[in-house]
């Protein structure tokens, strides 16, 4: 029986929330595995629109086990906000259940300070970051002095721990950035009041998950970001702290990596990016700002425009080789309507050499690099309501075939619009890829 592993492509917002959501149906226990509240996971249901940050998207189904596993940086506030939210519009199913890793990292509020600090002292180097403070959680807990979820649980060793960091973090935050230090006390007290509302959901979650797989249950791992933004895979140093490729679901959920037999690769179908870093297709003409306004492409967590530009296949097919991608979910389709050509990047050329498949590591060689792009048709029909492919017109499904054929991997899900039911569904992960 297939357990199923969603990661995005490109730079994130391809559409996973919504993805996962549709696969939910099919899933018994669905799985955050890394990043954090950077996530902004948009879910369209009967019109009603839910945007999740650490909860799994599969929230929304009865009979569910949603999991965030012990790669996942915890900002408790947002955490219990998130399911505060849920409850009060009548959204948490009675018999969903809610498990958060007695393992997972806790984001506190010098992480935020940090960040935001760090990024406003950039001088025009600033990574753009969503100031969440998931790069410095996610440096305390390689760095070995990071507070778990079940450090925070217990008083003593919580006091202990929040102690040694703030004076460390005060030096820091004083010395180089000139801020206000904080007090280790007010903290204190603050996230003690979170520890109480959070035990109820605190678990060893790869024993839940392990407990369900051996009961023959299907896992969805939902990844967050995508694979341009992996910190080892990704254009460094513009990237997330976290590693988003499919190989992280087993690190970041405690389960081993035989126990994910497919990987479905999320592609909007023409590219974004919120932030800084390098974009080889970028648009900044009326074309980029149409996408940008048809696309409503506003960043789900921090409200920031996000940067378009067209589709470009070389991001596609290392993401695919990095996360060993079975099955592309071609999303925002319904987007591309009405504009006369479209364009997929196949290549991109530099002192006479062409990369199509891998992006160059060095960031001054991919700054030099120009885009080969393909044109096609474009079409004009409303696609909005097509539910099977052959709803499509003529130079959609050219464009997707197209695509299929550069990217070297089937479609198998094709989405035209943001609500739920708004999808041609070509193949079934957990069944036939
Ligand atoms: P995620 O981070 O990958 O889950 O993506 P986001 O939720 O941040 O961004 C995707 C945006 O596109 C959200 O506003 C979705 O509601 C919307 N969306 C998803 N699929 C489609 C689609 O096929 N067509 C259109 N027009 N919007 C979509
Ligand atoms: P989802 O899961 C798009 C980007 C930020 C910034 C860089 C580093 O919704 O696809 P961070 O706060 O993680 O240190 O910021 O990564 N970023 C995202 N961009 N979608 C996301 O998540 C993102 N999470 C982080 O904009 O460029
Ligand atoms: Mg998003």
């Amino acid at each position: 029986m297939a357990n199923v592993a969603v990661v995005g492509t490109q730079w994130g917002d391809e559409g996973k929330g919504k993805v996962v959501d549709l696969y939910a149906e099919n899933a018994d226990v669905i799985v955050r595995f890394q990043g954090g509240n950077n996530a902004g996971h948009t879910l369209v249901v009967k019109g009603e629109q839910t945007i999740l940050h650490l909860i799994p998207s599969g929230i929304l189904h009865d009979n569910k086990t949603c999991v965030i596993g012990n790669g996942v940086v915890v900002d408790p506030l947002v955490l219990l906000e998130e399911i505060d939210r849920l409850k009060s519009r009548g959204l948490l199913p009675p018999n969903t259940k809610l498990y958060v890793s007695e393992n997972a990292h806790v984001i506190m509020p010098y992480h935020r300070k940090v960040d935001v600090a760090r990024e406003k002292k950039g001088g025009g180097k600033a990574i753009g970051t969503t100031g969440r403070g998931i790069g410095p959680a996610y440096e305390d807990k390689v760095a070995r002095v990071g507070i778990r979820i079940c450090d925070l649980l217990d008083e003593k060793v919580f006091r202990e721990k929040l102690n040694r960091n703030v004076e460390e973090k005060n030096f820091y935050l004083t010395g180089r950035f000139h801020e206000e230090p904080l007090n280790a006390k007010k903290i204190y007290e603050e996230y003690r009041a979170y520890a109480d509302k959070i035990r109820p959901y605190v678990a060893d979650t790869s024993v839940v998950i392990h407990n369900e797989l051996k009961k023959g249950k299907k896992i969805l791992f939902e990844g967050a970001q995508g694979c341009h933004l992996d910190v080892d895979h990704g254009t460094y140093p513009f990237v997330t702290s976290s590693n988003t490729a499919a190989g992280n679901a087993s690190c970041g959920s405690g389960v081993g990596p035989s126990a994910i037999s497919k990987v479905v690769g999320i592609c909007k179908a023409y590219t974004t990016r919120v932030g800084e870093g390098p974009f080889i297709t970028e648009l900044t003409d009326e074309i980029g700002e149409r996408l940008q306004q048809v696309g409503r492409e506003f960043g789900s967590t921090t409200g920031r425009k996000r940067r378009c530009g067209w589709l470009d296949l070389v991001l596609v097919r290392q993401s695919a080789r990095v996360s060993g991608i079975g099955g592309i979910a071609l999303t925002k389709l319904d987007v591309l309507t009405g504009l006369k050509k479209l364009k997929i990047c196949v290549g991109y050329r530099v002192d006479g050499k062409e990369f199509t498949e891998s992006v160059p590591a060095s960031l001054p060689l991919l700054a030099r690099c120009e885009p080969v792009y393909e044109e096609m048709d474009g079409w004009d029909e409303d696609i909005s309501t097509a539910r099977h492919i052959k709803d499509l017109p003529k130079n959609a499904r050219s464009y997707i075939k197209k695509l299929e054929q550069l990217a070297g991997t089937k479609l198998i899900l094709i989405s035209v619009g943001a609500g739920r039911e708004q999808t041609i569904v070509l193949k079934n992960p957990f069944r036939d890829v």
